[in-house]
């Protein structure tokens, strides 16, 4: 009877472990392909496991997924060790009142001119990962171009909802601005990058400082695959994407949610784009996400929105970059866009860097047609990845 038992037990994980693990991915996806597979499957188990401890009464899952996602990649940093950090000082400081990471190569400690700086915000959907989780990723980044990297640990959500981390990442930016010379860095080469969520605060800040008189002004903005709206979650790539478990439209729009209001009961709303009215479908705003769309131009103060909780931020260009007017694009540093095929953010990153084009800014674009939404940290590993990272690096040089 026990063998039975023991059988049928067997049986039945194999099944579900066949059904779980029986990821679609994209013929197209850069190889090895399991590699896609294997980080979709985490993030999948990570987020099942988040939900199904708040279901049982344990923690909340946004707080649950960074636990689980910290502790994943906490092991992954054990089994590398630290010999990527030999040759970079690497100091922890607070600029401004907001946590950061100060990565300088010896090269740069010791040069007699001042070298270039690159503030980096990370990325995890405003809710998810730290500098420590990013530690590779910046180190590479000081050392590859002997420049002075700044990681911010900015305020997350939804603990903090927006502007939280926006104005965290305006507050360190400033300080390394009017403070470069502390750091050996000269103020006038001083970029900002970040990637996904990372991405949507680096844009929203270099918009911002643009606009600051009395700042030396940011040299260049490097956006990796960036969320830049969140007025439209059924552009082809949410619709084409929105199934990958690298990042999943689901995922995407709780992100948004959790950094907008923490109140996901509107979720199958977002996702549904029913928290936009038909007015608002068919302004400007929308044009600036599908130029195909036929615009009525309408003021911003005249739009009506759903009775949801802070929905009209989604407006805002602090928090959608995309939603900036041409005129705010003035005087924007040059702009790097990376955005891969196999992303729901895809089209966020191409109309971004369609609009800057045509408003005369100076932009770059790299598409990674086998590219998948985050692939950049596993630039080691991965490939495509290096590549892609090869080519980061290229521009940063060139640009910085
Ligand atoms: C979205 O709006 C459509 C049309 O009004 C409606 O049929 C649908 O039920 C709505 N869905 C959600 C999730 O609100």
């Amino acid at each position: 009877m026990a063998v039975l038992k023991a059988a049928l037990v067997f049986v039945a994980v194999a099944v579900f472990l066949a059904y779980y693990c029986d990821e679609p991915v994209p013929q197209g996806i850069a190889e090895p392909r399991l590699f896609a597979k294997v980080v979709g499957m985490m993030f999948k188990t990570a987020k099942n496991l988040a939900k199904l401890a708040e279901y049982v009464g344990v923690g909340t899952q946004p707080r649950n997924t960074r636990s689980i996602v910290n502790a994943l990649i906490g092991v992954g940093l054990k089994l590398q060790g630290t010999s990527y950090r030999e040759g970079l000082q690497i100091s922890d400081a607070t600029f401004n009142g907001v946590k950061v990471r100060v990565y300088t190569p010896e090269s740069a400690a010791k040069s007699r001119t001042k070298v270039p700086g690159l503030v980096f915000i990370h990325g995890g959907g405003w809710v998810l990962l730290n500098v420590d989780g990013y530690d590779p990723l910046t180190a590479h980044i000081a050392k590859q171009l002997g420049i002075v990297v700044v990681s911010v640990e900015y305020r997350l959500a939804p603990e903090h909802l927006f502007p939280a981390a926006f104005d965290d990442c305006v507050a360190a930016t400033k300080f390394f601005l009017q403070n470069a010379e502390l750091y050996n860095v000269d103020r006038t080469r001083i970029g900002i990058s970040g990637d996904s969520a990372g991405g949507n605060l680096a844009a929203a800040v270099t918009l911002a400082l643009t606009k600051e008189k009395g700042l030396p002004k940011l040299k260049t903005q490097a956006l990796l695959y960036p969320a830049l709206q969140a007025l439209d979650f059924n552009t082809p790539s949410y619709t084409d994407h929105g199934h990958l478990n690298t990042l999943t439209k689901d995922s995407m729009v709780s992100f948004w949610l959790w950094y907008l209001s923490n109140d996901l009961s509107f979720k199958e709303v977002f996702k549904t784009n029913n928290h936009t009215s038909e007015q608002l479908k068919k302004s400007q705003y929308a044009g600036y996400v599908d130029h195909k769309v036929v615009v009525k131009s309408v003021k911003k103060g005249s739009i009506k929105f759903p009775e949801i909780p802070n929905v009209a931020i989604i407006l805002d260009p602090r928090f959608a970059p995309l939603m900036a007017d041409d005129a705010d694009f003035k005087g924007l540093p040059s702009t790097f866009v990376m955005t891969c095929e196999y992303d729901v953010l895809r089209d966020d990153g191409v109309m971004f860097a369609k609009r800057l084009q045509k408003a005369g800014a100076k932009v770059s674009h790299d598409h990674y047609k086998h590219g998948f939404h985050g692939f950049l940290n596993q630039f080691d590993v991965y490939e495509s990845a290096g590549t892609a990272m090869q080519n980061y690096l290229g521009y940063l040089k060139k640009n910085l």
